[in-house]
């Protein structure tokens, strides 16, 4: 079956001015985005884009941003209101019609020290909400050369498995970004990310279902740039990309039409 492919821009702690917001979304704005006939009812039919701003800027870039392109926010938290302080939780952000959320980010998982297990929570949580979650997973360098890469993102699933029901899934985008490649420009090669996403894609079939697995959209984050992104997204079990630096450069129209 073919996948809608997926494109999501992780603007992470950037831009930091307005102005340069600004500047961004007129390029996406401007940008001739490989669309469809869905365009015109606010949606590429072939084509998922979504960018994942600074939270303060969730709101504005909901407004401001072409109807075809969806905002995420970066993070959330698994309650949904209470003495959390700096915290956001999914209900607010479907109050502000946000409609996805990326979490297990790596940075997240090393900076702020997020386990697995609270990655899961946070899932079911952001589901509980009706958001849609990009679910970040990938393993150290220490891990790839040690052949450890699909027992560390097994694990790292088995976390949401064991807590989410087969239905949630259809709400799941999963991204596998090696640490190892992400803001190095040592992206993976293409054979790399094509098999590890078809473990990803393994593990999901014994440990979810077959169904699941073939619809789930598993897609690559880590360097990715307008000269590697083509090839990548020739392999069967890349379905897109999670872009960080390259999503704030014109180049980033270039990788969203990679299939083009
Ligand atoms: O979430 C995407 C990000 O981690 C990848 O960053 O700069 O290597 O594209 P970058």
């Amino acid at each position: 079956m073919s996948r809608q492919f997926f494109v999501g821009g992780n603007f992470k702690m950037n831009p930091n001015s307005r102005t340069e917001k600004k500047a961004l979304c007129a390029l996406l704005n401007q940008a001739d985005i490989d669309s469809s006939v869905g365009e015109l009812c606010g949606f590429f039919r072939d084509l998922e884009v979504v960018v994942a701003p600074p939270a303060l800027y969730l709101i504005p870039l909901k407004e401001i941003l072409r109807k075809e392109i969806k905002v995420a926010a970066q993070n959330c938290y698994f309650k949904d209101a209470g003495a959390f302080t700096g915290e956001i939780s999914p209900a607010q952000l479907k109050d502000a019609g946000i409609p996805y959320v990326i979490l297990g980010h790596s940075e997240r998982r090393t900076l702020f020290h997020e386990t697995s297990e609270i990655v899961a929570q946070k899932t079911k949580a952001a589901l509980a909400s009706s958001l849609s979650v990009i679910l970040c997973i990938g393993e150290t360098l220490e891990q790839r050369e040690t052949d450890q890469t699909a027992k560390v993102c097994s694990e790292q699933l088995q976390a949401a498995v064991d807590v989410l029901t087969e239905a949630d899934w259809s709400k799941i985008v999963i991204a596998y970004e090696p640490v190892w490649a992400i803001g190095t420009g040592k992206v993976a090669t293409s054979k790399q990310a094509q098999d590890t996403h078809a473990d990803i894609r393994k593990f999901l079939s014994s440990a979810v279902s077959p169904a699941v697995a073939e619809k789930t959209r598993i897609i690559y984050g880590g360097s990715v740039n307008k000269g590697n992104c083509v090839d990548l997204s020739t392999q069967p079990d890349v379905d897109g990309f999670l872009v960080g630096g390259a999503s704030l450069k014109p180049e980033f129209v270039d990788i969203i039409n990679a299939t083009r």
